[in-house]
């Protein structure tokens, strides 16, 4: 009795399985699906549709300002299938706006009684940064975002956008430092009279950034040393593109040839980088800050910025040994150097023809997604 009741309930559970999992096995998922939000498309220049969304691997370069996130970005620009575009500047905005709601409990206590949940607010963050990110510039198969401080909210976004993957920029503080005050690089928080505070606020970022680049862990997070780019360009751009699992193109390491071009790097007049993401790859940038900063900052490197050391990079010497460069790259730095009036030249014609078809490109870009709708 026991036993026939127990085969009933058995055939039964068997029955309803078949009938409503297994048997419908192509259009399944049909039957139970939540309503799936419509596919969206940027455009190409060949008005090729690229669907985008949520799960798309999306590339974020960040790091310290002045620590090659601008020269990494255009290695990448210069990649057929991939886009970064200038810095945005709204993505870390509204990343900070998201923890200011989480971290205030009167403002959290409101939100939520108005039915704004953290679930509410990560949707909508989400949206935007995507929107942001895809319609920005170019349509390209692979998307990638360069704002500096975006690697601040790394585990954030690595749990908004499941498939995306971090370049986190790190170089030796000392010149970081002196590039930011000689080139009066205004960051909040920042007093570009001092070199000491200064080097404490890039340690605290830094190990702020470091720290979340080790969470996301090594399959999405990879750190890049700007010295090693420079010096080894090729080696560390196969190591790159391989993290990113992205066929290897000659292209990147040429990126000066791809300046302006369709499907190249689009670059900013009022981004303070964009004079030097100009030139070839060159090591004229690596050692300037030797003899710049006080003597008694030098002194206390060690104890004032300890992730100098964290890093790999001695605070005693005044430069460490960062290595040789790769012949192309000697080349390239002799080159610029007998050449500098060519150089300076090639800026100046650049920057005249910069931002003249910004505006069209938008329109085309905008007018080309509302027409499918
Ligand atoms: C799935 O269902 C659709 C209609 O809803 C039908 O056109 C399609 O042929 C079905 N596919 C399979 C594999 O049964
Ligand atoms: C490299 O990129 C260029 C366009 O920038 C393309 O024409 C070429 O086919 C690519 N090469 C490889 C090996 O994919």
């Amino acid at each position: 009795m026991r036993r026939k009741l127990l085969y009933g309930v058995v055939f039964c559970l068997a029955a309803v399985y078949i009938l409503y999992y297994a048997l419908p096995c192509d259009n399944g998922s049909k039957m139970f699906m939540v309503p799936k939000e419509p596919t969206k498309f940027i455009y190409d220049n060949k008005h090729r549709a690229i669907p985008y969304d949520e799960n798309m691997d999306i590339i974020f370069i960040g790091g310290m300002p002045r620590s090659g996130t601008t020269l990494m970005r255009a290695l990448l620009d210069a990649h057929p299938e991939v886009r970064c575009g200038e810095e945005t500047r709204v993505v870390p905005r509204i990343l900070g706006m998201r923890t200011q709601w989480e971290k205030s409990p009167t403002e959290k206590k409101r939100l939520a009684n108005a039915g704004i949940t953290g679930d509410v607010l990560d949707s909508a963050v989400r949206s935007f940064i995507l929107e942001i990110i895809a319609k920005h510039g170019e349509a390209a198969p692979h998307l990638c975002n360069k704002d500096p401080f975006t690697l601040k909210s790394a585990i954030y976004l690595s749990q908004l956008f499941p498939y995306s993957r971090y370049i986190l920029m790190i170089r030796d503080g000392r010149a970081v430092v002196h590039s930011i005050i000689t080139r009066k690089v205004t960051i909040s928080g920042f007093d570009l009279k001092s070199y000491r505070k200064c080097l404490q606020k890039w340690n605290q970022a830094v190990e702020s950034m470091y720290g979340q680049c080790l969470r996301v862990g090594p399959y999405r997070c990879m750190p890049v040393y700007y010295e090693q780019l420079v010096l080894h360009p090729e080696l560390w751009m196969r190591r790159i593109l391989n993290f990113l699992e992205l066929p290897w193109n000659q292209s990147v390491l040429h990126h000066e040839d791809y300046v302006g071009k369709p499907g190249g790097i689009s670059l900013s007049k009022t981004e303070k980088s964009t004079d030097q993401v100009i030139k070839p790859v060159n090591v004229e940038a690596l050692t300037k800050w030797v003899g710049s900063i006080p003597d008694d900052v030098v002194r206390d490197m060690a104890s004032v910025a300890p992730m100098l050391r964290t890093l790999g990079y001695d605070p005693d010497a005044n430069p460490p040994d960062y290595g040789k460069p790769d012949p192309q790259v000697s080349d390239n730095t002799l080159h610029l150097q007998k050449n500098k009036d060519l150089w300076q030249k090639r800026e100046k014609d650049i920057f005249d023809k910069l931002d003249e078809n910004k505006d069209k490109e938008a329109k085309n870009r905008y007018s080309s997604n509302s027409s499918v709708h």
